[in-house]
Order: structure tokens, then sequence, then C-alpha cells
């Protein structure tokens, strides 16, 4: 295997170009064969739902090096589910859970290369996408579809340690609506929360911090992330219909559990911020970021946790541990990891 020039420690999360990405097409009722590529791009109708009507699903995880040379793919059968939910929502053809996940192991087994080496903070980003391609001009969902799994290694998400993060809150922006997408991993959820996220870098803070879309009364979650938030020994994390249901959250709350701790999955209404020891953002990217600081900008409140310079005591245990369950440095006592053989 030829050897890559790339400084694994000051990768960004970003675009490269990997050997090969997979695809396969459902038509006629039936998925065909996967096709293996090393081409980027995509022959496409101009008129194809995904193009037009926004039909389009993706997912995110990872793959590890662990000490012992093995891969480890962390919980692809949950990324497998939740892609099929998101088709589903928005009508289009779920993926079989087999399908998805033999594509997953053969993507990341085909670009093993670009696996990074054990002990250093990148790792292996594994992106899924399905996509309408039949042609529509009045709306209706397609009937012919692809799916394809790409992949690229990733730096870290804190470059200069785990630091803690200020959001901010604005009252005049939905990522989601109250029976909308926002349980599903659509395209357009992102694009909702665009100008409110933008805004929010503009101003210094790594995200806007969505509340619910109904009331406004109650924390929703961070642009791609879930929220969560220790008060005492109680691990405690937003219950709304319209965030996405977070596997880095669910495996959180277990290993709150695990230690101990108390889970309460319910509305959090913005004043109680206030009685809040330590707060998180959770998700793929970083395991979890702890924030220092939440400022609701319409009510010119700030919200503190902890210092500026250091992260909260029980944020920091729980993304170690979780950490190191993803790189083998620590039991898998619940089954969460795939061995690739
Ligand atoms: C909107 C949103 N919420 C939460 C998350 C975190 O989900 P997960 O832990 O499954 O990566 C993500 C990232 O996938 C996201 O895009």
């Amino acid at each position: 295997m030829e050897n890559l020039n790339i400084d694994w420690e000051t990768l960004p999360f970003g675009y490269m170009k990997t050997d090969y990405n997979l695809r396969v097409t459902f038509k006629d009722g039936k998925w065909g064969e996967v096709e293996v590529h090393d081409d980027e791009n995509l022959p496409l109708h101009i008129a194809a739902t995904c193009l037009h009507y926004g039909q389009q699903v993706f997912e995110g995880m990872k793959a590890f090096r662990g000490a012992d040379g093995r891969i480890r793919i962390f919980r692809p059968e949950e990324n497998a589910r939740r892609m099929r939910d998101s088709a589903a929502g928005i009508m289009m053809e779920p993926i079989p859970e087999d399908l998805f996940i033999d594509m997953i192991k053969r993507v990341v087994k085909m670009n093993e290369r670009f696996i990074p080496p054990y002990g250093c903070d990148s790792s292996l980003y594994i992106r899924p996408l399905e996509i309408g391609l039949s042609p529509r001009i009045g709306v209706s969902p397609a009937t012919e579809y692809m799916f394809m799994v790409m992949v690229m290694p990733v730096g870290p998400y804190f470059k200069h340690g785990f630091k803690p993060t200020q959001v901010v809150i604005y009252r005049d922006y939905d990522r989601a609506a109250p029976c909308g997408t926002g349980r599903w991993k659509v395209g357009g959820n992102y694009a909702a929360g665009m100008q409110a996220t933008q805004r929010a870098k503009a101003n210094g803070y790594a995200a806007a911090l969505f509340l619910d879309p109904k009331e406004k009364l109650y924390i929703d979650e961070c642009g791609p992330a879930n929220f969560f938030g220790i008060k005492g020994n109680k691990y405690i994390t937003p219950k709304s219909g319209s965030i996405l249901p977070s596997i880095t959250n669910r495996c959180l709350q277990q290993i709150a559990l695990d230690m101990g701790m108390e889970v309460e999955c319910r509305p959090i209404h913005v004043e109680e911020l206030a009685t809040l020891d330590e707060a998180a953002e959770c998700g793929t990217a970083a395991v979890a970021a702890p924030i220092y600081l939440i400022e609701d900008h319409d009510k010119g409140v700030n919200y503190t946790f902890g210092t500026p310079d250091k992260a909260g005591p029980v944020v920091t245990k729980l993304m170690q541990r979780l950490r190191d369950i993803q790189r083998g440095d620590y039991p898998d006592e619940h089954g969460w990891v795939m061995i690739l053989e």
C-alpha cells in the first residue's frame, strides 16, 4: 500500500478525496449491484428530486484504529436504523440494514490506508448519503434512488485541547418545525440552520443553540449536536420531537448510568440553565464539547458553567470513557464497537 503524506494531527474536518466510494441504485422496485467508483462526480438528471425537492438523507459515523492495529467502526447499526427512519420520513426508499452495513465495511476496508494511526486524535469519517434520482417537476417522491458511501480522514475537533466553548440563543430562527423534519437527518435542516449558525460564528460563538420551535421556551439542540447538562448526580438532556436522536447522546446516557448517575430525558426550560453545574454539546464530531457560556441574546442573559479554560469534571469523564471505548482502550461492555476482520 502506498504511503500517504498526511499530517494526521493537523487535518481539518473537511472533504478529502480517498481511493474509492461505493454506490448502489434502487430501480424497478429493487436495489441493484454495488458499484465501486474512484470518480467523485455523479451523473444526475437535471430534474432529479434530490435537486428540486430536497429528497436527500445522510449519516455520519467514524472508524478508528486501535492499539491492537484492528479497525473499529462505532455503532453502524444505529446509523443504519436512523437512516431508514430519515428516508421513510421524506418518502424515500429505506436502505436495507444489511446492505448499509456491508457497504460501510467494504468502503472502510478499501480505503484502509486513510485510517489515521492509533494514538492521534484523528479518525476516518464515514458519510453515507441517499438521493432521489427520478425527474419530477410536479412535487412527488422519486421511484429511483441512489445510496452511496464515501469516507475521509478528519482531524480532531479540538485542535487546541478539550476547551470549553460559548454558544448563543437567537429567537428569530428555527432549524425545524414542531411536526417537521428535525428528527430526521435531511439536508434541508442544515440549510435552515445556516443563518443562525453563521451569525453565531461571526459573533465569536462556536454554535447557535436552538429553542423548541413551538413555544421558544425549551432547549432543543445545537446545529450539529444534541445538548446535555449536569446537575449534581444527574445527566439531563432535552426530550423533543424536533431534534435529531443523537447516537452519542444515547451512549453518554448509558455511560452516566454505568457511573452511577441518574439520567433525565425531559424538556429543559431555558431558565433552568441557571441551575446546571456543567453543560455540553454531544455528537459524532467531538463526542462532547463542553460549554462555558450560553448567551440568551434576546433576553440579555448569560448562563455560565465552570471556568472558560477547563472542562467540567463530569463532562470530561463521560467524554473520555466514550473515546476510550471507541478506540478499544476500555472494555466494550455494551457491544457498541464493530471490529473489521
Ligand atoms: C442536528 C444534529 N443533532 C445531533 C447530532 C449528533 O448525532 P450523533 O451523536 O448521532 O452524531 C448530529 C450529528 O449527526 C446532528 O447533525
